[in-house]
């Protein structure tokens, strides 16, 4: 008898691979997949050969770049798989750009970026993994990153 189940291939989606172990849950949210009615797979401290990881699989369905930015931020080892008629048609490791515009709001509330000027937020990338990033007006740096991700 088998013992193991292990989450079944897709033939057409996306395959978020090597997620920071526990962090496949905000990979849902940043998708917004509560609200859609793809079909989703999701694996948690999965054994990998460098300690765990987590794994989501959405069906019949790619990132757009922005979407793909947000991932890199909590989970800056991740690689994106399109998966097309169940091959692997493209890996692609998740990368920081040196800077990331309108994807994180700034935690200081008297920023510019936060008042009702026509400014969207800004931050410049100090470390990629694990990220650090800071405002490129304000300079202040979130300490947690994930809960500020717009
Ligand atoms: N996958 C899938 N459905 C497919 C093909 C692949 O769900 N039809 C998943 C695999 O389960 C794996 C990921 O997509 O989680 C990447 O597949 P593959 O490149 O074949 O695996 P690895 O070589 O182990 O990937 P890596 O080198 O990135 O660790
Ligand atoms: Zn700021």
């Amino acid at each position: 008898m088998k013992k193991e189940l292990k989450v079944p291939l897709i033939k057409n989606g996306t395959v978020i691979d090597h997620i920071t172990a526990g962090n496949a849950v905000k990979v849902l949210i940043i998708l917004g997949i509560p609200e859609t009615s793809s079909v989703v797979s999701v694996a948690m401290n999965v054994k990998s050969k460098l300690g765990k990881k987590d794994i989501v699989k959405v069906e019949n369905r790619e990132l757009d770049p922005k979407e793909v930015d947000k991932i890199a931020l909590i989970a800056p080892k991740a690689t994106i798989n399109i998966i097309r008629d169940y091959e692997v048609a493209k890996k692609q490791r998740v990368k920081l750009p040196d800077e990331i515009v309108g994807i994180v709001k700034c935690s200081n509330p008297t920023c510019i970026s936060n008042a009702n000027e026509p400014v969207e937020s800004r931050f410049l990338v100090i470390k990629k993994d694990p990220p650090r990033i800071k405002c490129y007006y304000c300079e202040r740096e979130p300490e947690d990153i994930s809960e500020r991700i717009i």
